[in-house]
C-alpha cells in the first residue's frame, strides 16, 4: 500500500489505550487549560487520526512561516498549509509546561487533548496576515478563510499533542466519521490497491458522480473513497447530515455495490483553494489512496482562486517527490445536451456554453427552496428530495 507522507507508518496521536487516556484527563484536570478555537480542535482531530502523519503536534512561528513561504517546515517535512494552535489570551498559562485543551464545539467544553508546551510565541498581526495571504492567495477579510485564520489571536502555542477524542464527529457521525488509521484498514481489508479519492463539501449532483465514475475508470481503479469534510462550512453552505443522506442515496442507486467507501473526515474548511487541494491530496495518501481527484475551482471560494489553479500549484509548487498520491485533473464536468450524458468539456471541442446544461449555485438553491428539483440531468431525484426537504425545513424554521 502506498505509503503515509513522509513516515513509513501512520502516526495517529490519538491515545490509543483507555488506561492512559484515562491518567491524562485525570493529569489534564490539574493543568491550566485554555478553550480551542473550531480550528485548532480540528487540526487535533486530525492529527488524532493521523491524517496529518507526519506531524506530532502544533507548529511553531518558524514552521508556520516556512510552510507559509515554501510549503515545507524548518525541518523540510513538506505541508501545504500551517496546523496551529492560535489563541488570544495566554495569561493563565505562565511556566506551564503541558497544557489541557478544551474543546469549543461539545457541550460543557470537554479537553479534547494535553499539549507539552514547546513555545508560546506572541505573533504580530502584520505577520499572521502575511501568512495568511501566502496561505490563501489574498488578505481580503471578505475571504471567509482569512476572516477566520485572522480572528483567532496572536499567540502561538506550540509542541505536541496527545489526543483523548474525535470531539463531535464520532458521536455525530458515528455512520461516515472515519480516522486515516481506519481508512487505512478497510483499503486493506478490502484487498483494494488503486483507489482513487473525490473530496467534497457538497452534497453530489451528476457533475460530481460522473467525474467519480471517469476518474474510476480512467484509472481502472479498485475503488473509490468517497471522503466528505464533515467540520464546520461557511453560512449557507448545506450541513453534512444533509449531504451524508443525499449522497448515501445516490451511491446506493447508481454505483456498482463493494465500489464506494462513504467515509468523513472531521476538519473546518479553510477555502484556501489551491493550497488546500494539496493538503487535501496529502491526507488522503495517508488514508492509503494513490489518487486523488481535483477538479474545478478545488475548495474555492467566489471568485478568489483562478477555476484550476488548485491544478496547477501541483505542477508550479509541489517538487516532484513531494507526495507520492497522483493527481487526477479534470475538465469543467457538465452535462451535454448534443451527447446527452455528462462529459468533460475538454472531450467535447465541439461544443459551446449553450450545449451543456450549465446552472448556478444560487439558481440551484432558488429552485430547491421552492421546492422544484433541478433537471434529472443536473440532480439525481434521490439526490433533488433530500435538499427541497431541507431547504423546505429552514423555510419553515424562519416563517
Ligand atoms: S470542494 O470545496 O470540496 O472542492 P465540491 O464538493 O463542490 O467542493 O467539489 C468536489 C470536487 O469536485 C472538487 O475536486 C471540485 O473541483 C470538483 N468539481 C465540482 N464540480 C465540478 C464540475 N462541474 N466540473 C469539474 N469538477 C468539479
Amino acid at each position: 500500500m502506498i505509503k503515509p507522507h513522509g513516515s513509513d507508518t501512520l502516526k495517529p496521536l490519538f491515545v490509543e489505550n483507555e488506561a492512559d487516556r484515562i491518567a491524562l484527563l485525570s493529569e489534564a484536570e490539574t493543568l491550566p487549560s485554555i478553550e480551542l478555537t473550531s480550528a485548532a480542535a480540528a487540526n487535533a482531530v486530525m492529527l488524532g487520526g493521523g491524517y496529518f502523519t507526519p506531524l506530532e503536534g502544533y507548529m511553531n512561528l518558524q514552521d508556520m512561516q516556512s510552510v507559509a513561504d515554501n510549503l515545507t517546515t524548518a525541518n523540510g517535512t513538506f505541508f501545504p498549509v500551517p496546523v496551529v494552535n492560535l489563541t488570544k489570551d495566554v495569561s493563565s498559562l505562565e511556566g506551564a509546561k503541558r497544557i489541557a485543551l478544551k474543546d469549543p464545539n461539545v457541550e460543557g467544553n470537554p479537553v479534547i487533548a494535553v499539549q507539552t508546551i514547546e513555545n508560546i510565541e506572541e505573533v504580530s498581526t502584520e505577520v499572521l496576515t502575511n501568512v495568511a495571504e501566502a496561505i490563501f492567495g489574498t488578505a481580503d477579510s471578505a475571504h471567509p478563510g482569512v476572516s477566520t485564520f485572522l480572528s483567532h489571536g496572536n499567540f502561538l502555542i506550540s509542541g505536541p499533542i496527545q489526543v483523548l477524542n474525535f470531539s463531535y464527529f464520532d458521536t455525530d457521525f458515528s455512520e461516515t466519521f472515519r480516522t486515516a488509521v481506519q481508512i487505512r484498514e478497510e483499503i486493506a481489508q478490502r484487498g483494494w490497491e488503486k483507489v482513487v479519492a473525490f473530496q467534497t463539501r457538497n452534497p453530489m449532483h451528476r457533475a460530481h458522480e460522473e467525474l467519480c465514475r471517469m476518474a474510476m475508470n480512467d484509472l481502472n481503479t479498485d475503488g473509490i473513497l468517497i471522503h466528505m469534510l464533515l467540520g464546520k462550512l461557511k453560512k449557507g453552505d448545506i450541513p453534512a447530515e444533509v449531504r451524508d443522506d443525499a449522497i448515501r442515496k445516490m451511491v446506493d442507486a447508481y454505483f456498482p455495490e463493494n465500489t464506494v467507501m462513504i467515509t468523513g473526515y472531521g476538519f473546518d474548511m479553510l477555502y484556501a483553494g489551491p493550497r488546500e487541494a494539496v493538503l487535501h491530496a496529502l491526507f488522503r495518501q495517508n488514508c492509503g489512496c494513490t489518487h486523488f481527484i481535483v477538479g474545478r475551482d478545488h475548495a474555492g471560494v467566489g471568485d478568489f482562486y483562478g477555476a484550476f489553479d488548485a491544478q496547477t500549484i501541483f505542477d508550479e509548487k509541489v517538487p516532484a517527490g513531494s507526495l507520492e498520491i497522483e493527481i487526477y485533473k479534470a475538465d469543467h464536468t457538465a452535462y451535454s445536451k448534443k451527447l446527452n450524458k455528462v462529459v468533460m468539456m475538454r472531450d467535447a471541442p465541439d461544443h459551446t456554453k449553450e450545449d451543456f446544461i450549465l446552472l448556478s449555485g444560487t439558481k440551484v438553491r432558488e429552485m430547491l427552496g421552492n421546492g422544484i428539483a433541478p433537471p434529472p440531468e443536473f440532480s439525481r431525484p434521490e439526490v433533488a428530495q433530500v435538499l427541497m426537504d431541507y431547504y423546505q425545513s429552514l423555510e419553515e424554521q424562519t416563517a
